[in-house]
């Protein structure tokens, strides 16, 4: 069974560039060897995620993140099944998106979203483009 999980967090005002740079190899690294995939955003403040994988695992990694000091007020976007995942590894980017690989999978799995839940669709655009726009 696999699950998506999507939130955005506020970082804490003490991270520096190079803690959240670390972090972020952290995470692509643990990631891609635990089979889950999706995507790390950072802009202005504030984090956003998409992970993919085996539901416990998601699940998991999910209670983990959220006691996670680094960041707080976690607003979870979605949390659901999906069919199979749609990103083909993890990726973790300090601010930006910007090779198109990156960005046409970001798109299908938008795309599906929109197909599949049509109601976190709005939000979860709006916030992707945002946090593109901003790097
Ligand atoms: C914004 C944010 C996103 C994170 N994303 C992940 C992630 O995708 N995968 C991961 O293993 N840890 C992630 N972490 C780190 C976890 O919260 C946790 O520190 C890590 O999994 C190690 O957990 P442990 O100390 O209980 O072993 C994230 C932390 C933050 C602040």
């Amino acid at each position: 069974m696999w699950q998506t999980i999507s939130y955005v967090s506020t970082a804490n005002k003490l991270l520096s560039n190079s803690d959240i740079n670390e972090l972020f190899e952290f995470v692509k690294i643990n990631n891609n060897s635990l089979n889950i995939t999706g995507i790390l955003m950072y802009s202005d403040g504030n984090f956003f995620q998409i992970l993919e994988g085996e539901k416990t695992r998601i699940q998991d990694l999910f209670k983990r993140i959220l006691i996670d000091s680094r960041h707080y007020d976690v607003i979870k976007i979605f949390d659901h099944e999906m069919e199979k995942p749609t990103f083909s590894k993890y990726d973790s980017k300090f601010s930006t998106i910007n090779k198109k690989s990156e960005h046409s999978e970001l798109q299908s799995f938008l795309e599906k979203e929109k197909s599949n839940n049509p109601e976190t669709f709005k939000s979860i655009s709006y916030l992707t483009n945002k946090f593109m726009q901003l790097s």
